[in-house]
């Protein structure tokens, strides 16, 4: 079936596929030089999707540098938060853009975001992304984290999937972004070098099988 929205999968991982450490901690793996590209991915989107817990544990802006902007529109910022945990002091509630919420609570907004209610049955991957379709958003950035990303991949709706790959090591029990119980073999489309470390294109057709 043809879709409207074209997904776009942007993640960090170390050298041993780890996204944050012990419990979720936040743990910087990309450079400058990777941030910079970052913004440029945003400045082509119109909505960053990301989950609760990545809001709750680094409490990003999830913002773009005013150099990279290619017109007046901010893309907007889109959280899944079911059970609307995210606190009201977020940096994603300012109001420099956009935000929208999708939970299943009865609350209409939380600081300056719009709260999009849902049944559980409404909270599917699917849906969400149909849902954003017909609000006319048409490339969706997603900046994780391992939760929302994975549904992505059990959905198939991933169409790029970029890693940078860091020059670091995270403790063995840090968040894994794969985990896979078999082994799988993956298809590189491009591998280039960006500052300390290494930008891979997954395919994401390679991680359906
Ligand atoms: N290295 C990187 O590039 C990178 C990027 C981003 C984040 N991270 C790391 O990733 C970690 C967070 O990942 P995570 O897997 O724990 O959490 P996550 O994917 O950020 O958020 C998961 C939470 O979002 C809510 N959620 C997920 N899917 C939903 C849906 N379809 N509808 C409504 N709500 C939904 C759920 O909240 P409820 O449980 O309340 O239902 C769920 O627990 C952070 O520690 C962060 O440091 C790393």
């Amino acid at each position: 079936m043809a879709h409207n929205t074209t997904v776009t999968v942007n993640v960090a991982l170390s050298l041993n596929g780890m996204m944050a450490g012990r419990n979720g901690r936040r743990v910087r793996i990309s450079g400058n030089e990777d941030m910079e590209r970052v913004h440029r991915l945003r400045a082509e989107s119109d909505a960053i999707l990301v989950g609760a817990r990545t809001i709750i544990n680094d409490n990003p802006y999830l913002g773009i540098n005013e150099k990279y902007l290619m017109s007046d529109r901010r893309p907007a910022r889109i959280i899944l938060d079911e059970h609307l945990r995210i606190p009201e002091n977020s940096n994603v509630l300012n109001d420099q853009q956009e935000t929208i919420i999708f939970s299943s609570s009865s609350r209409e907004e939380l600081g300056h975001a719009r709260i999009v209610r849902r049944e559980k049955e409404g909270l599917y991957m699917e849906k969400i992304l149909d849902d954003l379709g017909s609000m006319g958003f048409r490339n969706i950035l997603v900046e994780g984290g391992r939760d929302v990303i994975n549904q992505l991949i059990r959905s198939r709706r991933i169409d790029h999937f970029y890693i940078y790959l860091g020059n670091i090591i995270i403790e063995e029990d840090g968040m894994p972004l794969f985990r896979h119980s078999h082994e799988m073999k993956l298809k590189f489309l491009e591998v280039s070098g960006l500052g300390e470390g290494v930008i891979i294109n997954l395919d994401p057709q390679s991680l359906y099988i």
